[in-house]
């Protein structure tokens, strides 16, 4: 079963990240380079989850293949292709806190159909698989029911280019008056399986890439959320990604495009 085995290789990748993580926090050392931005960081231990879980799927799904953050990959037409964030919330793990996981999805033509995000540091594990639902160790999962836009809590996150940013931040600026509070937890992953939990209301970001969303997504809209994913959503901007819960998503999307998302 692709759940099954995305949990499997999530659950060693995550294995060998908290092992990082404990050097880490021990005084080792960590040999961190940057990407699109001085901001934007990957780490040895980046590279090496991502490694393991090309070794495994190898094992286990030879053949098919593997799109990753790190060390890139192209999707499959027809047959399963893995897509994987070796550690969504870098920056988070860079920085001693616990908000970072390890993101794991079967794609079938671009549309997840199994995943799993577990999060090394505290063990939880979040699972879904297509028209089956969703998961949080074991335990079914459905999103919260708020009652009004003002009363709802909204997570959102930023890219890493500055003039992208900046924009966003006046995004989040014109939203702050709608909504209860806004959350920049540090990863799209974890806040994707938050809206699922029923930890956050909503959750929105422009700019993410598939290995952000491919697992976490799935588990949002598994346990009822309304998901948008990029190029779905033109009136909140090519690139945007959008889960809510289904009474505040309508008042959300228009509340957003009204503030101008398809601008950012
Ligand atoms: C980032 C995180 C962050 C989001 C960024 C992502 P990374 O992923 O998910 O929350 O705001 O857009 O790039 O770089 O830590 O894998
Ligand atoms: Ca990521
Ligand atoms: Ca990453």
């Amino acid at each position: 079963m692709l759940k099954t085995v995305a949990e499997q290789v999530a659950a060693d990748a995550a294995e060998s990240v908290r092992a990082a993580w404990g050097a880490l926090r021990d005084g080792g050392d960590l040999r961190v380079d940057t990407k699109s931005a001085d901001t934007d960081v990957v780490t040895a231990a980046d590279r090496e989850s991502e490694e393991l879980v090309r070794q495994r799927l190898a094992q286990l799904r030879p053949g098919e293949p593997v799109l990753g953050e790190e060390a890139g990959g192209e999707a499959a037409e027809g047959g399963v292709t893995w897509v994987v964030d070796p550690i969504d919330g870098t920056v988070n793990f860079l920085y001693g806190l616990p908000g970072f996981a390890v993101s794991l999805a079967a794609q079938v033509d671009g549309v997840s159909v199994a995943g799993a995000v577990i999060e090394p540091v505290s063990g939880r594990r979040w699972t879904a698989a297509r028209g089956e639902g969703a998961w949080l160790d074991g335990r079914r999962l459905s999103v919260s029911e708020p009652a009004r836009l003002d009363l709802a809590l909204v997570g959102t996150g930023f890219a890493y280019l500055r003039e992208r940013r900046l924009r966003q931040g006046r995004l989040v600026a014109g939203l702050l008056g709608e909504v209860r509070d806004i959350r920049r937890l540090g990863a799209a992953s974890l806040d994707l399986c938050a809206v699922g939990a029923g930890r956050l209301d909503a959750y929105f970001e422009h700019g993410l890439n598939r290995w952000d969303w491919a697992a976490g997504a799935l588990v949002a809209e598994e346990a009822g959320a309304r998901v948008l994913l990029p190029g779905s959503a033109p009136d909140l901007g090519e690139d945007a990604t959008f889960a809510s819960a289904p009474p505040i998503a309508a008042e959300l999307r228009e509340r957003l495009a009204a503030a101008g998302a398809a601008e950012v």
